[in-house]
């Protein structure tokens, strides 16, 4: 077998077998097949497609180049959630501990920020002493003793992604649905979950940014988890404008922390709440069929709303009564971490500047540019423009007004926190352009587009 025939064989708009992909992406962390070969494989595949039956090809291979992990010794069910990635989005870090207060066992293993997405561990990692590195055998010690833990991606754990990821993101291919698919499958299945719950981001601050190209992920995400056994729910969310009021690590912990506490902007709860719901849900569907061990637990096909409001409530009455504070208190303990920052959050890093940004003209915010709003962030050193850079903790960016607020010229709209003035005067100026100000006040915003089973 040959890397240039099988390479030629995408080109031309063929399918490839399961050999072949096996070829390529064994040969290639063996460093049988070099780079430029998988580059050019990944551009074919990015310009052609992948099939369903590719899909699922690809993700199996790439899931089976490392370990995965049999929780099955936990008795509850084990439920994840992953975020395609959007900015603002620190819906994990809510969840989490707020799903394991309900009884489920929520195992994450979680990415880094890269370009203008946040990524959930290094908002983690701002946390006083939060080891997000750690070994399988400690994942395994906290999620049994909390019900709850997150870490970093292992070499171990599907580790032809790492290297795919990589190549990804300098060949520009990254934006492309069967290759995200199998990029986030791979990792999600080696977790050892029953079911899993996907936020499908659409919008200037998401990798989709139309509804059909959302749908069209959420469709490849499903199948495939469902494929592979793991009942697997994708629900459609807003990313048009940054999700909450703060982007950057720091200030989004302190903003978890307030929601936590039953403080959250509407945006924000009604994403997480959506989600955890969800969660329970499927715990519930899983727990069924899991008293016969012997069933195979069925494809979910029709929602039952009444249940699926029980759940949110069910949620809500966690936050309520302080369980999910402690919940989280407990998680970020057990990681190392100090959970003195949710009495007293100047614990945790800061800026040591601050820069307002002022409406250049009045009426009513249309819109903030999530795209724009991200990309500051990451100027201010928050986020990262390749892999290996650092990330500031202490930066990012408060928002003060979004969409459907009232603004007149020169009034506050955002903050920027920074250390480092290096990039202040782009990111300012994009900040300036990210709110969309008009005459009339905008129609409402729907968080939650659609489910996808
Ligand atoms: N997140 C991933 O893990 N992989 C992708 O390809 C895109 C987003």
């Amino acid at each position: 077998m040959y890397a240039y025939d099988i390479i030629k064989k995408k080109r031309d708009g063929e399918c490839l077998n399961k050999e072949e992909l096996q070829f390529l992406i064994k040969g290639y962390l063996t460093e049988e097949v070099p780079d430029y070969q998988v580059s050019a494989f990944l551009m074919a595949s990015f310009l052609r497609g992948l099939s369903e039956e590719e899909t699922i090809l690809l993700t199996d291979v790439m899931l089976h180049t490392g370990q995965i992990l049999d929780l099955t010794e936990m008795d509850d069910p084990r439920i994840d959630k992953h975020s395609t990635g959007g900015v603002g989005d620190k819906v994990s870090i809510i969840l989490a501990p707020l799903i394991a207060a309900a009884g489920v066992t929520v195992p994450m293993i979680s990415g880094r920020g890269l370009g203008h997405t946040g990524g959930t561990l290094d908002k983690l990692a701002s946390i006083p002493g939060f080891r997000t590195e750690m070994s399988i055998a400690d994942f395994r010690n906290i999620l049994w003793e909390t019900g709850v833990a997150m870490m970093g991606q292992t070499d171990d754990i599907a580790p032809a992604d790492k290297k795919l990821y990589a190549l990804r993101d300098v060949t520009a291919t990254v934006e492309s649905i069967p290759l995200i698919t199998s990029s986030i499958m791979s990792k999600k299945l080696a977790e050892g979950l029953n079911g899993l719950v996907l936020d499908v981001k659409v919008g200037s601050g998401a990798f989709m940014k139309t509804m059909e190209d959302a749908e069209a992920l959420a469709a490849a995400l499903t199948n495939t988890g469902n494929h592979f056994g793991v009942r697997t729910v994708a629900v459609i969310t807003d990313m048009d404008e940054p999700l909450g009021r703060t982007v950057g690590n720091s200030l989004e912990i302190r903003e978890c922390i307030n929601a936590l506490k039953g403080r959250a902007d509407k945006d924000l709860i009604e994403v997480t709440l959506t989600l955890g719901a969800w969660m329970l849900y499927l715990a519930d569907w899983v727990e069924k069929a899991v008293d016969n061990p012997r069933t195979v637990v069925p494809r979910i096909t029709a929602i039952d709303e009444g249940a699926l409001s029980e759940k949110r409530a069910e949620l809500e009455e966690l936050i309520d009564s302080g369980k999910a504070l402690e919940s989280f208190m407990e998680f970020v303990e057990r990681q190392g971490g100090n959970s003195e920052i949710v009495a007293n959050p100047a614990l945790l890093p800061g800026a040591a500047h601050i820069k307002q940004v002022q409406a250049v003209s009045g009426g009513y915010i249309q819109r903030v540019d999530a795209g724009k709003v991200g990309t500051a962030s990451m100027l201010l050193g928050a986020g990262r423009q390749r892999l290996e850079d650092r990330i500031d903790h202490g930066a990012g960016i408060i928002l003060n007004r979004k969409s459907g607020d009232t603004v007149q010229e020169g009034d506050t709209v955002a903050v920027l926190h920074y250390n480092d003035e290096t990039n202040l005067a782009e990111a300012s100026q994009l900040m300036e352009e990210a709110f969309e100000v008009g005459t009339e006040p905008p129609g409402s915003k729907k968080m939650i587009k659609k489910v996808i089973l």
